[in-house]
């Protein structure tokens, strides 16, 4: 038995310094659980260093190994609520085996397969989008909504979610590609190019009234872009999804919006977690009768994980990013 482990390397100067070198093989302890990978989720923003992410309170450091969300297999258990050979979704982090106590460890369900969606349209980025907009934002019918990153996996949620619930979504994508993607399957009303199109104009001619919701999973030059053009309607909505840092309330003053004229709201997905069930209901019927698209950019084998955190780095990821592990 062997586990493979993708590490911030010690001497790292950057989260972009990774190694893959073998692990110690986890001891089962009273209570635990072992767990083989199938799936691991690739996340840029797991990579954030400690102290500098807005919302996530620890961060790795050199010498961690790169912590990920996957779905795994039960292979051993002293648990008394996950038993041998069920799968279930926990923070395992990037490597082949580890022990968990079960907390924070959910079951995958029945509806959410193949698998994978688990970390995906039917996992924590698809649960974002979903209450992002309908709790957070209050998404109403008729409404326009504009979402970045909408060929990536919270991004097409967020377009789907709005369309379903009777509204009009308008994406914006890194490449064409993206946005044909993003037209074609996640049937957006329309997508632009933020890499090859003007996008102040753009945004104009696609909602002359202004956007009732923005859907942000980028940050940086689009939402200062979106917010510096006056994008937004009167009474709009801004949903903060992406952890990249940003201050927004000081880009709103800086395109001088009156006070309360469009709301920002910062989410976070884990306050959501208890209302999963909820989310589960809808998105999995969704998905069965077709309604739901995703891409997925996927590689096999921790050996080729850095290359795909690297490449997710850049934003050239094209779907959402996974590793799929053999036995
Ligand atoms: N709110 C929460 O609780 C929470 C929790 C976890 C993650 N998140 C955030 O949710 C967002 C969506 O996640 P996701 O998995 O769907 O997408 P993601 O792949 O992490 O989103 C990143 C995307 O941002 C776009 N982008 C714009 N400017 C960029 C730049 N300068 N460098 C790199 N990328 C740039 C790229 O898409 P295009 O090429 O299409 O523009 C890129 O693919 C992410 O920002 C993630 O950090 C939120």
């Amino acid at each position: 038995m062997r586990n493979l482990e993708v590490r911030i390397k010690p001497t790292a100067a950057g989260a972009e310094d990774l190694e893959v070198v073998p692990g110690e093989i986890p001891r089962l302890t009273n209570g635990g659980m072992l767990c083989r990978a199938r799936w691991l989720a690739v996340d840029p923003f797991t990579c954030i260093p400690s102290g500098t992410a807005p919302r996530l309170s620890t961060g790795p450091r050199p010498g961690d190994v790169v912590p990920a969300l996957g779905v795994c297999e039960v292979l051993e258990s002293r648990n008394d609520v996950f038993t041998v050979g069920q799968q279930v979704v926990l923070d395992c982090g990037m490597r082949e085996l580890c022990v968990s106590d079960g907390r924070h460890a959910c079951a995958l369900h029945p509806g959410q397969s193949p698998a994978s969606t688990a970390l995906g349209l039917l996992g924590p980025p698809g649960m974002g989008a979903y209450f992002g907009l309908l709790a957070l934002a209050g998404l109403r019918a008729g409404e326009t909504v504009l979402v970045s990153s909408a060929a990536n996996v919270a991004g097409a949620m967020a377009g789907q979610v709005a369309r379903i619930k009777g509204a009009r979504a308008i994406g914006i994508g890194g490449s064409r590609e993206k946005c044909d993607w993003a037209v074609r399957h996640a049937r957006f009303s329309g997508c632009i190019d933020r890499n090859t199109e003007n996008l102040g104009s753009r945004l104009r001619q696609l909602a002359p009234q202004g956007f009732d919701i923005y859907f942000d999973n980028s940050g940086g030059e689009v939402l200062e872009a979106v917010l510096a053009g006056h994008h937004l309607a009167p009474g709009g909505r801004i949903v903060l999804n992406s952890v990249r840092q940003d201050d927004p309330a000081e880009l709103l003053r800086r395109a001088a919006y009156a006070p309360n004229e469009v709301s920002l709201l910062r989410l976070r997905v884990v306050e959501y977690q208890h209302r999963r069930g909820e989310f589960l209901k809808d998105a999995i019927a969704w998905y069965g009768a077709d309604r739901l698209a995703c891409r997925e950019d996927v590689v096999e084998g921790l050996e080729n994980a850095p290359a795909h955190l690297l490449k997710a780095m850049r934003g050239e990821n094209f779907g959402r990013p996974l590793i799929r592990l053999g036995s």
